[in-house]
């Protein structure tokens, strides 16, 4: 049933074949004292037993192949299981599981915080009851070309999507253990093979990776570098655009009398459900002005450079997973490096991630976890609160193959 139950299974299956093999070698040994019919019965009936064991192995193995197969990864609910203080079991209320995920935390909660906070359930029916990596069926082409001295981990990812957040869970909970023994306790996070951002540049179009370096980053071998790259549900992303664009532009108003905002404004407003007029975005990174169609094919193409187009390893990782289930997704991450996460006792949760620039005094944690919690955990708004223009533009503009794999479900529209 646990990890431990899994673990044994593999073990199992590992052995299947290889109690076999001496079998059949032993019975190769009888050809000189019996005769052929003999060898040839033998053989088959070894052959079909080992065949038998295995297959039966291998079918239990598929059983929970997730671990093992595809880009997508989801825990199944066997792997999940020692996690169940951060994912909802059924015996398990929704407030128990909050409340136990704040304690783990060491956040502590007042009279009234409960009510305000969302239930886990409510978070489930927003973000999935799995985290969704994308990219950890590479992690063991990366462990084999890149050896354990030359490790490290990097955050990258579009404005807005939790490139801090990543980098400080990363940075206090994880090490590459062998850069940790031969740079010794007290060297510095990067020494340990956690760095802030990959050496071409967070925010850097991944196909840029071989043309752009950032500053001080010149000399690093950029193979070494696994990008952990983050990405946010874009309709809450997109309205995170429309606060702090940074160096993206695009046209939030339109000719004539009406002078109102409109964001984020992916289509003029005289467009049509035929005929549609996209407002062009410009967004400048590494140096480079790029042009997307709009702000909605920003979001489908920067992503795409890594999921469709990169041919090296990277790991893709849903914000939402990083706010709500910070241990179990940083472990995921930390590993596919080779790398050893704090166990939970020690783990440092990471309530502020914002950035603590002037006018962002540090706030106290309690307040910020709650406001983190209600701002993400509870139930979006109709159409995401955009026009209908803007949702309808949305709907056919976001790639749905990106939605689904990442599993982000549309906001609803009634
Ligand atoms: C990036 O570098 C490659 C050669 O390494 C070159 O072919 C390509 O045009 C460059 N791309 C940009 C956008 O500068
Ligand atoms: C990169 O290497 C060059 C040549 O060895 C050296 O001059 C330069 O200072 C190095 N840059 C950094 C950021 O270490
Ligand atoms: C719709 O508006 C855009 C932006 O103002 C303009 O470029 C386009 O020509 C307009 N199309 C029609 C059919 O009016």
């Amino acid at each position: 049933m646990t990890i431990d139950g899994r673990k044994e299974v593999t073990a199992k299956n590992l052995e299947g074949p290889n109690t076999c093999r001496p079998w059949s070698e032993v019975a190769g040994q009888r050809i000189q004292t019996q005769g052929l019919a003999a060898l040839i019965f033998v053989l088959l009936f070894f052959n079909t037993v080992c065949l038998f064991l295995y297959h039966g192995q291998l079918s239990k193995l598929d059983g929970g192949s997730n671990i093992v197969r595809g880009n997508r990864y989801e825990l199944n609910p066997s792997v999940v299981s020692d996690k169940k203080d951060e994912i909802s079991s059924e015996s398990t209320s929704t407030k128990n599981v909050v409340l136990e995920y704040f304690k783990e935390a060491r956040v502590i909660l007042r009279d009234g915080d409960l009510q305000n906070l969302p239930t886990w359930s409510q978070i489930e029916s927003i973000i999935g009851k799995r985290p969704v990596i994308l990219g950890l069926d590479r992690c063991e082409i990366y462990r084999s070309k890149v050896p354990p001295l030359r490790r490290m981990l990097g955050a990258s990812g579009m404005f807005n999507s939790g490139t801090n957040l990543v980098t400080r869970l990363l940075k206090e909970n994880c090490v590459i253990p062998e850069r940790f023994d031969y740079y010794g306790p007290g060297s510095s996070k990067e020494k340990y093979g956690i760095r802030w951002q990959v050496p071409w540049g967070k925010h850097t179009a991944a196909k840029l990776k071989y043309n752009y370096s950032a500053p001080l980053s010149e000399n690093i071998t950029k193979d070494d570098a696994l990008p952990i790259v983050t990405v946010r549900n874009p309709y809450d992303w997109m309205r995170s655009m429309c606060q702090h664009s940074y160096t993206a532009e695009w046209s939030k108003n339109e000719k004539g009398p009406r002078k109102k905002q409109i964001c984020p404004h992916l289509v003029y407003t005289n467009s049509t459900s035929e005929e549609k007029w996209p407002v062009e975005v410009t967004v400048k990174l590494a140096n480079q002005y790029l042009t997307f169609t709009s702000l909605a094919h920003l979001w489908n193409e920067w992503y795409a450079q890594y999921e469709q187009d990169a041919d090296y390893p990277y790991i893709i990782v849903r914000f939402e997973d990083l706010v709500f289930r910070q241990y179990a997704t940083t472990q995921l991450i930390c590993s596919c490096a080779g790398g050893e996460t704090k166990d939970k006792d020690n783990f440092k949760f990471i309530v502020n991630s914002a950035k603590q620039g002037p006018g962002h005094g540090k706030k106290d944690e309690r307040t910020d976890m709650i406001h983190a919690w209600i701002k993400y955990g509870k139930p979006k708004d109709v159409k995401s609160g955009y026009s209908d223009q803007d949702w309808e533009a949305s709907l056919e503009y976001l790639s749905h193959d990106l939605m689904k794999k990442l599993g982000y479900r549309y906001p609803p529209s009634k």
